[in-house]
């Protein structure tokens, strides 16, 4: 029985994870870290085999012993929060254990946008595009250059005699997620959010910033594939070989405004399709870190889940999905449309 550890059950990211892994035929014993009773008692209910451990990111002592009794941790609550890394590294590499365990570690399109955000360049072309499998090398010394990637530095510093590790940078992540709390991605709705609210689709100043796509049920397909491949002590995927981009399109943030504008006012929820060119600052004050995830560039291309796991995204496009997005905002938000 295979033991797996997993953080941000309730979220759009780690609930798609304990979906697909929870589906999976083979047998796992699950343990969930959930912060908070009324979520874990959601989580209890839809997956009654899963066992709930009280407790938040900060609470170091209880992920360090989970770790330590995992096979596999999924760590999908947070890109950035390096104490509770930390412990789940030294519970998968404590000296007790026979062999090093999983950890599987969430991260996002901007690790490699760090100079563009120093320089405040948002909403340009992108200068540069990245390929999981050929770029490597590049890729990693452009997380090591910052060290305000602190998780994903920790990650990529690791050897597989101590633990294997796989770095996972969600690009834009689109579709409803099928996990049993939270089913809502970030950065799409909240450009749709604020369509519905304001009248018109913000974009960030030329909008020709380019982000890379993967729709949640492909993006949680890679996770049951790495848990295929921890299981099946496949241990050529990890570490140097673990850096993955999961990704099957392109979009320009520019692209996606348009798309939500047209759409928001086809279903008669804006009065026009018109955008509204914002600078990164004002963009920052209703959505928390939009000029970071709107405006950059994260032109990236996933080769290797393909190439070493023959992982197939097979989810719908960015694009196909606008129509239910607006609407489905709109319901969340009470937004009527005009008569
Ligand atoms: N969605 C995307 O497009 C995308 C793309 C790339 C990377 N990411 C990153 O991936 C991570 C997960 O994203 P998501 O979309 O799944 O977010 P989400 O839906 O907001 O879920 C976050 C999950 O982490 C849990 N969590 C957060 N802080 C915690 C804490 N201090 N202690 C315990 N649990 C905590 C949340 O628990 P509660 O339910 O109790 O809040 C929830 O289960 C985030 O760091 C996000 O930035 C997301």
């Amino acid at each position: 029985m295979v033991k797996v550890f997993l953080t941000g059950a309730s979220g759009l990211v780690g609930g798609e994870a304990l979906h697909q892994i929870a589906s999976q035929p083979s047998e796992h014993q699950m343990s969930c870290l959930v912060r908070d009773a009324e979520k874990g008692s959601i989580i209890k209910k839809a997956y009654p085999d899963v066992r709930i451990v009280e407790g938040d990111l900060d609470s170091i002592d209880i992920i360090r012993k989970e770790a330590k009794d995992a096979d596999v941790v999924f760590h999908l609550a947070s890109t950035n929060h390096l104490p509770s890394a930390t412990a789940i590294l030294e519970g998968i590499s404590d000296k007790s254990r026979s062999t090093p365990g999983y950890w599987i570690q969430i991260s996002g399109g901007t690790l490699v946008a760090g100079d563009e955000i120093a320089a405040g360049r948002y909403g340009e072309a992108p200068e540069k595009s990245y390929n999981d499998l050929t770029d490597t090398e590049e890729i990693r010394a452009v997380v090591k250059k910052n060290a305000g990637r602190a998780v994903d530095n920790l990650v990529i510093a690791q050897s597989p005699e101590k633990a294997h590790v796989a770095l996972i940078a969600g690009p834009i992540i689109h579709g409803e997620g099928r996990g049993p709390v939270n089913r809502r991605s970030i950065q799409a709705p909240e450009i749709t959010r604020l369509t519905l609210q304001r009248g018109k689709a913000p974009v960030i100043g030329k909008g020709l910033n380019v982000w890379s796509a993967v729709h949640i049920h492909d993006l949680g397909k890679l996770f049951a594939l790495l848990l295929d491949a921890a299981v099946s002590k496949n241990n050529n995927v990890w570490n140097e070989n673990g850096l993955y981009f999961p990704e099957n399109e392109r979009l320009s943030f520019g692209g996606i405004g348009r798309a939500i504008a047209a759409e928001a006012h086809k279903q008669k929820f804006t009065p026009s399709a018109d955008v509204e060119t914002i600078t990164a600052e004002k963009a920052n004050s209703p959505s928390g870190h939009a000029a970071v995830i709107w405006g950059t560039n994260a032109n990236l291309t996933g080769s290797r889940a393909k190439e070493q796991l023959g992982w197939k995204p097979t989810g719908p496009t960015f694009m196909s999905g606008v129509s239910d997005l607006v609407r489905s905002e709109a319901k969340r938000l009470g937004i009527s449309p005009a008569t």
